[in-house]
């Protein structure tokens, strides 16, 4: 079964892993995952590209080729350099040993263009060849420089309104899949109906808030997004629970945005309407959840500001 490696940002780690882990299985039920600090190694039939397209906190990916016992490395291992016109080097390590990287490197280059007909180039490489050091296994593997989509457009901001990254994650968390509709019952400005559509998931909003209703309008028409946004009050949602999939939303914390009636109650009262067997996802104020009966599989704290922890709850 092949295997590819995830090398992640160190902010938000136990996010990230979860996300990674998240996706692969969103695509192979019997995926398998391992991690070493801040590597993750998935053993699945998808992609690595497929995984690192959706994921919000990969820095680098690539697929492992074998795993090393020690620095030797063959001319078969070479075999993916085959068509390659050039090629870059990489030593990632993540073990507590020390390494002299350029120096590594470029022998490891040297070597490589020895053994094969690619020539380095480190500004452009058509394919890096990656060894990963770790305290308990070492890996050789390849990637190709990411192309990925575009961001969408964010053409009309608030001060409430949730970072991309944090509304990318919770719906790579729980397993939304192209084709699939999330609804956001408190939309805001759109930023989780714009990640799931640049993911390829339809999107319906909702927001009691004119101002909200138009700024969320726009920021989807300037990218040509076709998420069906509704200016009305967050429980007309239940009326739709045979149209969506999943609910992703960012609750109100009863600061920068207006608020129907006292944002605990509000929460409380929201999470009560949950139709069950839907795939969940929200965020609210730390301590809010703590008189919720949602039994939620899984909650990560995220730290805002001296004032301000969020709660995200995947069910
Ligand atoms: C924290 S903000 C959501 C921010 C949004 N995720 C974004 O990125 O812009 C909460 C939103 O809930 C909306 N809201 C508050 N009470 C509501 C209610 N009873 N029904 C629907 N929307 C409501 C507010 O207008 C506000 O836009």
């Amino acid at each position: 079964m092949p295997e590819s490696f995830f090398i992640l940002s160190k902010n938000n780690l136990e996010i990230a892993k979860d996300e990674v882990i998240a996706i692969a299985k969103t695509y192979d039920r019997f995926a398998k995952a391992k991690s070493f600090s801040n590597l993750i190694i998935i053993q699945s039939k998808i992609n690595w590209e497929q995984i690192a397209r959706r994921a919000t906190f990969v820095k680098t990916s690539g697929q492992i080729l074998r795993k090393m016992s020690g620095l030797f490395i063959g001319e078969e291992n070479f075999e993916v350099l085959k068509n390659a016109k050039t090629f870059a080097c990489r030593i990632v390590n993540l073990s507590s040993k020390h390494f002299d990287i350029p120096e590594l490197e470029s022998s490891m280059g040297d070597m490589v263009s020895k053994l094969s007909r690619a020539q380095v180039n480190l500004e452009n490489p058509e394919i890096i060849i990656y060894l990963i050091f770790t305290n308990q296994e070492n890996f050789f593997g390849f990637s190709r420089p990411e192309e990925f989509a575009k961001r969408p457009k964010k053409v009309r901001k608030h001060p409430h309104e949730l970072d991309w990254r944090l509304a990318r994650v919770m719906i790579n968390l729980i397993g939304l899949k192209e084709g699939e509709t999330l609804c956001d019952p408190f939309c805001g400005t759109g930023t989780t109906l714009m990640e799931a559509e640049s993911m390829g998931i339809r999107a319906i909003g909702l927001d009691f808030d004119k101002k909200m209703y138009e700024i969320s309008k726009e920021n989807l028409k300037v990218n040509g997004f076709k998420s069906k946004i509704i200016k009305a009050d967050f429980s007309e949602f239940v009326k739709m629970k045979d149209k969506f999939d999943g609910i992703v939303t960012d609750l109100p914390y009863g600061t920068a945005s207006k608020v129907s009636e006292n944002p605990q109650e509000l929460v409380k009262k929201f999470v009560g309407m949950l139709p069950r067997r839907k795939k969940i996802a929200i965020m609210c104020k730390k301590g809010f959840e703590k008189k919720l009966k949602m039994n939620p599989s899984k909650t990560y704290e995220i730290y805002r500001h001296k004032t301000l922890t969020r709660t995200i709850l995947i069910k």
